[in-house]
């Protein structure tokens, strides 16, 4: 997979994520804006290249482990440092600060990590081409996404019948990854080769990642798309709309827990209390073998404004009103139908088929 080529435009297709022509910036889509602006920011500052994670300008795990791997090399070609030492000090202070901007999806530090492996492979180079190998680097782990996506997909597609009701939550599509995203992967896929599919889209309160960015990907896919509230999905699926659930994820545990927007769980129960099978898309690299379960996963705690005040025109909770707004939640394994990963499905149980998965990845990359 290790290639110098640049990574494509699709013809019409901006990517969620990409380096300025002149790799002096990275260049992405304001996904707090959408669906009602498709605006794009040009980034080189360390703070805001934190802020756009933090704030989920660019968010998903896979977009974010992207966004990181360009990050670093867009701070580190700016360093005046021609001594390794002196180089190698200010990046690792550049890569503390952007892995501390969220801290659930495993992909943000797995990218950070792989940068730094990148750095001192090379310490006996000039930093010049330490640099030109890290904008390398980082190109590989955008084009190893867009292949993982289409091998999810793929797979994705083993699993559904034209006609299927796929009930979603938050966004696992392009923007949160590389063109077909995990998640949705199957159901753009499956669109584009004549299936014909019934999308529900939890909403996926509070940022409204379901309503705002998977309804405006999949309408703009052609595919029949329907948004409810959240609380709404035990509805559909007891009238019998729903086939599916697929979702994305943000780390996976040995053991198979998985940790996923908020609100995922809760769709999990729904879905064995109506057999309903229970789906998780991932590239391998989000799967942790340093969390031996669910338990060791640490979850993002925002904003208490994100709940009473954001997206309404004035706050529509009392004043002073305590809030509890954790970004993610965990599936326990056995909810879980299976996990599908660009190197094939896993099934119960998952201690052998993940570290199955995760050593085959792992052998790869060390040949790379
Ligand atoms: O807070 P977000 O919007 O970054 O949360 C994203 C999710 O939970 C996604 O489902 C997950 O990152 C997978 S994206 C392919």
């Amino acid at each position: 997979m290790r290639t110098g080529a640049l990574i494509p435009e699709e013809a019409g297709a901006m990517p969620s994520v990409r380096l300025s022509d002149d790799g002096s910036a990275l260049v992405i889509i304001d996904q707090t804006l959408l669906p009602n602006e498709t605006k794009h920011l040009t980034l080189r500052g360390r703070e805001e290249l934190f802020e756009a994670i933090r704030q989920l300008r660019v968010r998903g795990a896979p977009a974010i482990g992207i966004f990181a791997a360009y990050a670093i090399y867009v701070l580190a070609n700016g360093y005046a440092e021609r001594d390794f030492d002196a180089f190698y000090a200010k990046f690792s202070d550049d890569k503390a600060y952007l892995d501390s901007s969220r801290p659930t999806a495993v992909n943000l530090r797995r990218q950070l990590d792989r940068m730094d492996a990148c750095v001192r492979q090379s310490a006996d180079k000039s930093v010049p081409e330490i640099v030109s190998s890290l904008r390398e680097e980082a190109f590989v782990v955008h084009r190893e996404d867009i292949s993982m996506c289409r091998a999810i997909s793929e797979y994705g597609l083993e699993l559904i019948s034209d006609g299927d009701g796929i009930l979603t939550h938050c966004n696992a599509g392009p923007l949160a990854t590389s063109r077909y995203g995990t998640g949705l992967g199957a159901l753009l896929l499956g669109a584009e080769r004549g299936m014909k599919l019934r999308e529900y889209c939890d909403e996926t309160r509070p940022l409204l990642q379901g309503a705002r960015l998977t309804t405006f990907e999949l309408m703009n896919a052609g595919i029949d798309t329907t948004l409810i509230c959240d609380n709404m999905a035990s509805i559909v699926m007891r009238e019998g709309k729903i086939n599916a659930v697929f979702i994305g994820c943000d780390r996976v545990a040995k053991n198979g827990d998985t940790a996923n927007k908020i609100g995922s769980s809760g769709a999990a129960i729904l879905a064995r209390h109506y057999g309903i099978p229970f789906y998780v898309f991932c590239p391998s690299s989000t799967i942790d073998p340093k969390c031996e379960t669910g338990r060791d996963i640490e979850i993002e705690l925002r904003d208490p404004d994100e709940i009473r005040s954001k997206f309404y025109s004035q706050p529509m909770a009392p004043d002073g009103v305590g809030c509890y707004n954790p970004a993610f939640d965990v599936t326990d394994a056995e909810l879980i139908t299976a996990i599908v990963t660009e190197r094939g499905i896993c099934r119960a149980p998952y201690g052998e088929s993940l570290k199955r998965v995760w050593s085959s990845t792992h052998e790869d990359t060390s040949r790379a």
